[in-house]
């Protein structure tokens, strides 16, 4: 895929549905009492991953990919059956720790994997607590990654600290809790994205949250008798408005708006990041769609300058971190990112593949343990790009193309299609608007 530089953005966009909310419509419906009907659903293929997996446990799951509807017939908590095959998660992390904490409960036995990007990922931070609540679960190459062996079991609440603030990992946990003989807890460093926890409470789960005098935070579940099917609507992904929110903040002659974007509090860093760097910005017509607030908003072309992003604004805007380098790298001044080391285990080493990139292309930037330095100002220019099959990387450089001095070329630019295979096209539409 080559880039060109553009002069002007204009136009109006909705994003696809957020990946977050898309996979646990999914898991919950599924093991709901009763029908969910979820509409504006991502029809990326991590959330594509997940329907086949729970196609696979037994669920009927309808998928209409034009309309984005997607119709999950629930088998209540315990109706799942024993999977004919090795589960394939594909690209999908949170498919792969999210059913996980849902299979350490099933009366049978699964094996789940997915591909090499998946099999590289660490899932001793759910091995851990998953069996300790009783699962057993292996790792079928010794190396803590997938292939997992997962033997389900009768589970026991337990009262768990994280190391991680990891929403994927807090979900597993909450996930296999629905099914344990006791309450059980996590304790988590800063609060990790929260759709779980507002998804649970809306199909009648009991789940509680308090946040301690040492500024972590502890959320707690009931074990279940059944959930109750809810429609969902999904929001837009913010993660994905971010890509059109930097283009319209660093496009010469530019104005945007994003329509329709989840801009739940565990997420919206990247909000709190545009107004410390100076960014035209307006958020409105926030109201709630279920559970989730969301609103419009609109950027227009800003002089940036550098900031400071790190502690608990990390979790919030994680995903979000390739594309704040962008900015970073037209803002005036200097931006440090740090306490950002959960970048490393990412769909790639984001904190390698950003760095390697943006230097390709003449930022100066360096690498950190824990995250990242940028010196903004440097003019960007063509070149020769890889996307080390990381979507988020892909979609993070075609922004920065956009306003460099020459084409850039971007290599396996299609992995696109984990979170959002019609990002090009939306793309074009602004330039072309
Ligand atoms: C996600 C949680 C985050 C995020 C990922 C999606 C989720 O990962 O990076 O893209 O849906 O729970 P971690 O839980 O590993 O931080």
């Amino acid at each position: 895929m080559i880039i060109h530089p553009v002069r002007r953005l204009r136009g109006e966009i909705t994003v696809p549905g957020d990946k977050s909310i898309s996979h646990r419509s999914i898991m919950l419906g599924a093991l709901a009492k009763g029908t969910t009907t979820v509409t504006h659903f991502l029809e990326g293929a991590d959330c594509l991953s997940s329907i086949e997996c729970f196609r696979a446990l037994g669920v009927s799951v309808e998928n209409d990919p034009v309309q984005k509807i997607v119709r999950i017939q629930g088998r209540g908590l315990h109706g799942l059956q024993a999977p004919k095959q090795t589960l394939d998660a594909g690209n999908s992390g949170t498919t792969t720790r999210l059913i996980s904490g849902i299979l350490s409960a099933q009366p049978f036995t699964t094996i789940l994997t997915g591909d090499a990007s998946i099999q590289k990922r660490p899932m001793k931070r759910i091995i851990t607590p998953l069996s300790m609540m009783g699962a057993h679960i292996e790792s079928l190459n010794g190396n803590d990654c997938a292939p997992l062996k997962i033997t389900g079991a009768g589970l026991h609440g337990i009262n768990y600290t994280s190391p991680v603030a990891s929403a994927q990992v807090k979900s597993a946990i909450l996930l296999a809790g629905l099914y344990a003989d006791s309450q059980t807890s996590v304790t988590e460093p800063a609060l990790s994205r929260n759709h779980s926890e507002l998804m649970l409470t809306a199909y009648g789960a009991h789940v509680s949250h308090k946040k301690n005098s040492d500024g972590s935070h502890k959320i707690s579940i009931e074990p279940a008798e059944e959930l109750y099917a809810r429609d969902i609507q999904v929001p837009g992904d913010i993660s994905s408005a971010a890509y059109f929110i930097a283009a319209g903040l660093i496009v010469p002659d530019a104005s945007v708006t994003v329509k329709n974007v989840g801009i739940n509090p565990t997420r919206d860093g990247i909000l709190q990041v545009c107004r410390a760097m100076g960014a035209r910005i307006n958020v409105e017509n926030i109201h709630n769609e279920g559970a989730e607030p969301v609103a419009d908003i609109t950027v227009s072309s800003s002089s940036l300058q550098g900031t400071v992003i790190g502690g608990d604004l990390i979790p919030t805007l994680i995903d979000e971190i390739p594309v704040i380098a962008v900015l970073a790298c037209f803002a005036r001044g200097t931006t440090i990112i740090k306490d950002a080391q959960e970048l490393k285990v990412k769909e790639s080493n984001r904190i390698d593949t950003v760095v390697e990139a943006l230097s390709a292309m003449g930022a100066d930037i360096t690498a950190t343990e824990d995250g990242m330095i940028i010196h903004g100002g440097h003019p960007l220019h063509g070149a020769n790009i890889q996307s080390h099959d990381d979507h988020r990387i892909a979609m993070a450089l075609a922004i920065a193309a956009m306003n460099s001095e020459g084409p850039v070329e971007i290599s396996g630019a299609d992995c696109i299609r984990i979170s959002y295979p019609e990002f090009f096209t939306d793309l074009k539409q602004l330039t072309n608007a």
